[in-house]
C-alpha cells in the first residue's frame, strides 16, 4: 500500500484508480456521525442512536477507521472493538454505495489488521449475513473463514456466519 501524502497526525492520503479521487484514512470524529449514520442506514439497514458511535470508539480509538473523500466527507468506515483478550471484533464495516469496488474497503481492512497486529492481537472475528455474498467473498480474500452458523442472529430472523482469521 503506497501513501502519497501525510496530512494531520494519524491521517494518510491514498490514491485510488485513476477515475476516483483519493481517500484519506483517519480516525473518527464526532462530526462524522451524520455521514456514517447514512452509510449504515443504506448499507447495513440499521439505525443506531448517534451517541453509540462515540461510545463504541472510546475504548480503542485506533480501531475506528474512517475513509474520507477530498472534502473530508466519510465514504467508508470500519469500527472494531476488543471485548476478548488479544482479540478484535469488527462490529461495523461499510463503504458508501457509489464508492465501492475502488479499493476503499481493502484500504480500511488492511489498515485495521495492521493496527490489530500493532496491539499484539492474535485473532479477528466478525459476523455477516449468510446472504451477503459480496462481503463473504471480500472477507475470504482477507483469509477469514466461517467458524460458526448463528441462527436467527439478525433482527429480521436471518442467519449469520461468524468468521475469524488468525494474525501472525
Ligand atoms: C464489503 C464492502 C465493505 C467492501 O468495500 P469495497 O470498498 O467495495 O471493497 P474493495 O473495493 O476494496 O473490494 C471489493 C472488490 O472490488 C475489487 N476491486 C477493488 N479495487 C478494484 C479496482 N480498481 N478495479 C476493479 N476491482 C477492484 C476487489 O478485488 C474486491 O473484489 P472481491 O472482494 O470481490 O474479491 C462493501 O461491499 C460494502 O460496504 N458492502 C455493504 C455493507 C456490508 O455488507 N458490510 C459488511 C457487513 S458484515
Amino acid at each position: 500500500m503506497r501513501c502519497i501524502a501525510d496530512t494531520a497526525p494519524g491521517a494518510t492520503v491514498f490514491p485510488l484508480p485513476s477515475d476516483r479521487p483519493p481517500v484519506t484514512l483517519r480516525g473518527f470524529r464526532p462530526t462524522d456521525v451524520p455521514f456514517i449514520s447514512a452509510i449504515v442506514a443504506d448499507a447495513l439497514h440499521e439505525h443506531y442512536d448517534p451517541s453509540l458511535y462515540q461510545s463504541l470508539g472510546t475504548e480503542w480509538p485506533d480501531g475506528f477507521l474512517v475513509a474520507a473523500d477530498p472534502s473530508d466527507v466519510p465514504v467508508g468506515f470500519l469500527l472494531g472493538v476488543s471485548q476478548v483478550d488479544r482479540e478484535a471484533r469488527i462490529l461495523m464495516f461499510a463503504v458508501a454505495r457509489g464508492h465501492r469496488t475502488a479499493g476503499i474497503g481493502t484500504l480500511l481492512m488492511t489498515a485495521f489488521l495492521d493496527r490489530c497486529r500493532a496491539r499484539g492481537y492474535g485473532r479477528v472475528t466478525l459476523e455477516v449475513r449468510v446472504s451477503n455474498a459480496t462481503a463473504i467473498r471480500f472477507y475470504t480474500r482477507f483469509l477469514y473463514s466461517v467458524i460458526d452458523l448463528l441462527r436467527a442472529y439478525y433482527s429480521d430472523g436471518e442467519n449469520g456466519y461468524q468468521m475469524a482469521r488468525e494474525l501472525a
